[in-house]
């Protein structure tokens, strides 16, 4: 193992020589691909809320108004004294929204893979929410198995907003869904941001913006290779390149190749022709009755659905289908 000595944890290390090994399997695979969740890093993480706040990007702030409008409605389909479990919480500023509409909170529960990034938020939530229960769960939560003891008791509502749910191809999507099922138990429920399907033009300008945002997320992914691989890309060399397949219902974002060029990554080289694409992200686009489907697959049916007035976004408060038995 090549690991560097500078990493300041064990969970840091232990991420290192995934990343290696993903990005070394990924790029000796055909299509090459590299792991969308490889693309938060700190400098990633900052880009994404940048990408956030660009005019053309409306998820962020379509499904910040949806849960405002609606936070009311939410909290009482939530019922008094459940506890909100969030899956890949980041810096949960959305929750917030949930938080200040949810009437006697029994805990709020993020998971999250970055330690650093739970401590941070949860120690944040504790001085905002005076009272507020934090448990947070360090972890995978495409791989979690339970939920901390404490919220035992209470009924477990799951919190998976921004359309994240978007990055997974269908079929891990539905696995998803009836892991998030298994979670929050029979009687739990899960509000689930969807972005939407819309005009081509729409969901193309919001994955190229103007600023080039979008680009230098993309491009991140090279300099962390760099930084943490000993790699030697020239991002000058290479492009952001992003489009809708309508057919497929998906967005799919690559950094490209501008010429013929050799690139060393952790000691291997690596050869990509002018024109070659590394695959980064899938961004699925559902529309309502997908969203249905989906739902079913899962184990879930659609108890309620909000929607922005142009339909560019929805959320979905779903509840764990009745007359389905209960599957492995
Ligand atoms: C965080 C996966 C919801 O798909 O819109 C945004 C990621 N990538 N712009 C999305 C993303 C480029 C985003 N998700």
């Amino acid at each position: 193992m090549n690991v560097p000595l500078l990493a300041t944890d064990d969970g840091e290390l232990a991420d290192r020589d995934a990343f290696r090994r993903e990005v070394l399997a990924g790029l000796g695979g055909s299509p090459r691909a590299i792991p969308a969740k490889y693309l938060y890093d700190a400098r990633g993480s900052a880009l994404f809320d940048a990408i956030c706040e660009q005019p053309e990007y409306y998820p962020t702030r379509t499904e910040a108004a949806i849960l405002r409008r609606h936070a009311g409605e939410i909290s009482d389909l939530a019922g008094a004294g459940s506890a909100l479990v969030e899956f890949g919480s980041g810096s949960s500023v959305k929750t917030r929204l949930l938080l200040d509409a949810m009437q006697d909170l029994h805990a709020y529960v993020p998971i999250d893979i970055s330690r650093r990034h739970l401590d941070a938020t949860a120690q944040r939530l504790r001085e905002d929410y005076p009272g507020l229960r934090v448990d947070p769960v360090t972890g995978d939560y495409m791989a979690l198995d339970a939920l901390p003891p404490t919220i035992d008791g209470a009924r477990r509502i799951g919190f998976f907003p921004g359309s994240t749910i978007g990055n997974l191809r269908p079929e891990e999507a539905v696995a998803f869904l009836r892991r998030a099922r298994r979670l929050l138990r029979a009687d739990g429920a899960l509000v689930l941001g969807v972005d939407l399907k819309k005009d081509t033009q729409r969901l193309h300008a919001a994955y190229n913006d103007a600023a080039g945002i979008t680009a230098q997320f993309t491009l991140n992914l090279l300099r962390r290779m760099n930084r943490e691989l000993e790699a030697n890309f020239d991002l000058s060399a290479f492009a952001h390149e992003a489009f809708y397949d309508e057919p497929a219902g998906r967005i799919e974002i690559y950094f490209r190749s501008l010429r013929n060029q050799t690139v060393m990554v952790a000691g291997r080289r690596y050869t990509f022709i002018e024109g070659e694409r590394v695959h980064t992200e899938y961004s699925y686009k559902y529309a309502e009755a997908d969203i249905a489907e989906l739902a079913r697959l899962g184990g879930f049916s659609i108890a309620h659905i909000w929607t922005d007035p142009a339909r560019l976004f929805a959320v979905a408060f779903l509840t764990q289908a009745q007359n389905e038995k209960a599957r492995p």
